[in-house]
């Protein structure tokens, strides 16, 4: 079968062949501390709006909610840029962006990774220009600073889960070709099977 960007032929490994890089109890640990900090800042907010950026942000989110203790409305938005390849391709596809009026709101975004930070700078100047938002702020799980394109706006990230090299990581919501999102950890695919 020949590869293709569309279907490559990718090697699935089972769990015990992969390299954890965050455990599921310290990422449980530092979404309890994420939260309590999201709901001191908010704590005066009559009601959140919450905005996921999928896919990759879905088990995050799903789990960052349960220690937000603030009335929140959880809205999502699909953007595309990595296809089949552990690289951004730099274009970013907007799948869906169906949003509520966001008017006077306190806005927070959600999303699992910041890479070359293509996909905040183009969401974030796309939200901006269209809604006059009250605040607008940034949850990250994982923050890849060495990754930054000189391409991208400078994106200031207002709550951060963890700083991470620049390797490309699966799992906890992460995919590589829609895999290994179901992960409940972290995980690298170590040298020997790349
Ligand atoms: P950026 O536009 O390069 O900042 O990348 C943003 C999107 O690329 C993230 O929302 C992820 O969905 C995906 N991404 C970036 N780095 C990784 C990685 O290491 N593993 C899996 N997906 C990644
Ligand atoms: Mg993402």
């Amino acid at each position: 079968m020949t590869n293709t960007a569309e279907s490559p032929s990718i090697k699935m490994l089972r769990q015990d062949q992969l390299d954890t890089v965050i455990s599921k109890e310290q990422i449980d640990q530092r979404l309890k501390e994420m939260g309590a900090a999201i709901s001191e800042t908010y704590k005066d907010t009559e009601k959140l709006v919450i905005i996921a950026i999928l896919k990759g942000s879905f088990m995050f989110l799903a789990d960052l909610i349960r220690y937000i203790d603030v009335p929140c409305q959880i809205e999502f938005v699909r953007l595309a840029s990595y296809g089949n390849s552990k690289k951004s391709s730099g274009s970013i596809r907007p799948v869906d962006l169906t949003l509520p009026n966001l008017a006077n709101e306190d806005v927070l975004l959600v999303e699992d990774i910041i890479d070359s930070g293509l996909t905040l700078s183009f969401f974030i100047d796309y939200l901006q220009s269209l809604h006059k938002t009250k605040s607008l702020r940034l949850a990250v799980l994982l923050d890849k600073p060495e990754a930054r394109s000189p391409k991208a706006a400078p994106v200031a990230i207002d709550f951060s889960g963890f700083n991470v090299g620049n390797e490309f990581l699966i799992g906890y919501g992460l995919d590589y070709a829609g895999f290994y999102r179901n992960l409940p950890y972290i995980a690298a695919i170590p040298p020997e099977h790349q």
